[in-house]
């Protein structure tokens, strides 16, 4: 693998492998690589010829300045990994070649609706700082395909629906989200967690799997969701938000729909995990 850290190299490296009739796969993140993200790289291995990774802790995304800071950098492990998945090359851009003329002055991609509420409402101009990003790693990579993780499933949506809008040629392909075996999804943030905490942890995406289970069996879901916020609290989070809504297009689900998504956010220490669960209801017998 070899790692580059300008957007001309990258360009040179991608035209001669589009030259010699290769496919460009294309993973995005911001580093401290741990098996979710290498579960991305081994789909893009497997269904493009020529991987891109990129690592960027996006200051444009953060809204808040100290969860900017403390952002877990360590390139030297995750160059290892991102070889040893036989990742071709590594994009390790700095703030200047993404942002050269500041970031006050960038040109800002804005996703609307989809990136209203949930994360959104409680993150503000995150996604505009994702989408931002993304179209132009997309613009610098120019993949035939990318990968994002379904553990974030508002941000794949705004890839999805930012990728329609303006017509890229690219395909958005969603990920399983990896697990540890408790069930805990895996996070680059939960290295924020002590032992006491990560063993909590699991119980988020428990209680999600209660709230599926209650609407499966045909509980409202004011109900249901009143019942796994109060569970939540009571295992130590602080619950930041529980939806339930349409998985195809996010949003708020009603009694008639059957294809779900339940999605969390939740505080626990120092940390804010997410997770999310999708489910399918039986058509009710007419
Ligand atoms: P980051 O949090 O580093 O995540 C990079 C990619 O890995 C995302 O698509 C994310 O959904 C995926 N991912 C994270 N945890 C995962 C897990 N447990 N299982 C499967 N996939 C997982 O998401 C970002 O970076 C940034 O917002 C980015 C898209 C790079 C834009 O800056």
């Amino acid at each position: 693998m070899i790692t580059i850290h300008t957007v001309s190299e990258l360009r040179q490296l991608v035209s001669a492998a589009k030259a010699a009739g290769k496919t460009v796969g294309f993973v995005p993140t911001m580093g401290n690589l741990h098996a979710g993200h290498i579960s991305l790289i081994n789909q893009a291995t497997a269904n493009t010829d020529f991987v891109v990774s990129s690592i960027f802790v996006n200051p444009l995304q953060f809204n808040d300045k100290s969860d900017l800071d403390r952002y877990p950098r360590t390139l030297d492990a995750d160059q290892e990994q991102l070889s040893a998945a036989k990742c071709h090359v590594l994009f390790a851009p700095d703030v200047d070649e993404m942002y050269p003329d500041g970031q006050q002055s960038q040109t800002i991609v804005q996703v609307p609706v989809v990136s209203e509420g949930l994360c959104g409402a409680s993150r503000l101009g995150h996604f505009d700082g994702v989408a931002t990003v993304v179209s132009k790693l997309f613009n610098m990579v120019q993949p035939d395909v990318a990968f994002f993780g379904q553990k974030d499933f508002q941000q794949v949506a705004v890839i999805r629906k930012m990728a329609a809008d303006l017509n890229l040629p690219i395909s958005i392909v969603s990920v399983p989200t990896m697990r540890a075996a408790d069930g805990l999804a895996l996070s680059s943030r939960n290295g924020y967690l002590s032992e006491q905490e990560l063993k909590i942890a699991t119980g988020l995406y428990k209680t999600l799997n209660e709230l599926a289970a209650e609407l499966q069996q045909g509980l409202e879901i004011s109900i249901s969701v009143k019942n796994a916020t109060q569970n939540l609290n009571a295992l130590g989070f602080r619950t930041d938000y529980i939806e339930v809504r349409r998985s195809q297009d996010l949003k708020p689900a009603t009694a008639k729909d059957q294809h779900l998504v339940v999605v969390a956010a939740a505080f626990l220490g120092g940390a804010r995990l997410i997770d999310n669960i999708e489910l399918s209801l039986k058509p009710s017998d007419e």
